[in-house]
């Protein structure tokens, strides 16, 4: 089983429907409602356990219901919570979602606790960092403890993805200690300068990344696929699963989650991109955040049918 440590966000997704995106000043009637478990580094973390994997995460969340519901959310999804401390102050996170009719969505994150995760916090978690086989994390939590987590993860020689999202600009220094990053086309660009929107794009960009320190890219394309780059070659594109979306939030989660889970079990590259693509996938066909990632058998299943 592959250990893996999740260092990030927390928050409770508040999601409606809308026929269509308002305008500012606008009112929309839309809907239905939904509430869920959410954040970037929750639902990273409930793919990977959902695909097999032995996760720790390391959060803060509220003295409040949402808080209470955070804690029996990981419990049921096994995800030990020895590192999930409680902020007496702020209230736990909240995503404020819209998703229309194509299943394209907005979101409005308050990080609340989850946005004071300290040094501190994961610094306490470095014996059971020190025993991961991956540590996975994300741009939606305080810089301290992004760092403190690649710095700690290099001092174990433990491998790092980073998915930098949503995008904060990040130290070049860190990037260096950073295994696999995973942006999207918005944040590959926005991290190069380079603007992305295809292959060629992906690939100027992610040799961009390598020269600047980083092991391996993985580019998300949506629709196009991944670009994935590893230094050795030109890259290769790696063509998605096409499927009918519903709901499109989280599904860089679910990718993330899986590709953490696959790397971390032995898997090569190129295969774990593969497979994590399939876990996004079968999200996106499924409304909500958390609550759409895909089990192992689902996946085995996907795979079959689409063979
Ligand atoms: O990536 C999707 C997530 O981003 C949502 O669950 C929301 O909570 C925001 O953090
Ligand atoms: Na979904």
């Amino acid at each position: 089983m592959a250990n893996i440590m999740v260092v990030g966000s927390y928050v409770v997704d508040l999601m409606s429907r809308t026929p269509h995106m308002p305008k500012p000043g606008e009112t929309v009637l839309g809907g239905p409602f939904q509430m869920g478990p959410g954040g970037k580094g929750s639902n990273q973390a409930v793919a990977a356990a959902r695909q097999g994997a032995n996760v720790t995460m390391v959060t803060k969340v509220g003295h409040d219901l949402f808080g209470d519901h955070a804690m029996e959310n990981f419990t049921e999804e096994s995800i030990d919570t020895t590192y999930v401390t409680r902020h007496t102050e702020e209230a736990t996170g909240t995503a404020i979602i819209t998703v229309d009719d194509q299943g394209e969505n907005t979101i409005v994150v308050a990080l609340g606790a989850c946005g004071k995760i300290t040094s501190t916090d994961v610094q306490g978690a470095e014996q059971r960092l020190e025993a991961s086989d991956m540590v996975l994390v994300q741009l939606e939590t305080s810089m301290d403890a992004i760092r403190t987590t690649i710095q700690l993860a290099r001092k174990h020689n433990k491998p790092v993805i980073l998915n930098p999202a949503p995008f904060q600009q990040i130290d070049d220094d860190l990037l260096q200690d950073v295994a696999y990053i995973t942006p999207n086309e918005t944040e590959a660009s926005l991290l190069t300068g380079i603007e992305v929107v295809d292959e060629s794009s992906a690939r100027k960009a992610a040799k961009q990344l390598i020269e600047r320190g980083v092991h391996a890219v993985v580019i998300t394309l949506g629709k196009q696929g991944c670009f994935v780059y590893d230094g050795s070659d030109d890259g290769t594109l790696v063509k998605g699963f096409p499927v009918q979306a519903v709901d499109t939030t989280g599904a860089g989660d679910a990718f993330n989650g899986g590709l953490a889970t696959f790397i971390a079990e032995g898997m090569k590259l190129a295969k774990a991109v593969i497979r994590a693509n399939a876990v996004a996938a079968i999200s996106v066909t499924k409304t909500g955040t958390a609550i759409a990632m895909p089990t192992m058998a689902d996946v085995e299943e996907f795979l079959r049918n689409t063979k």
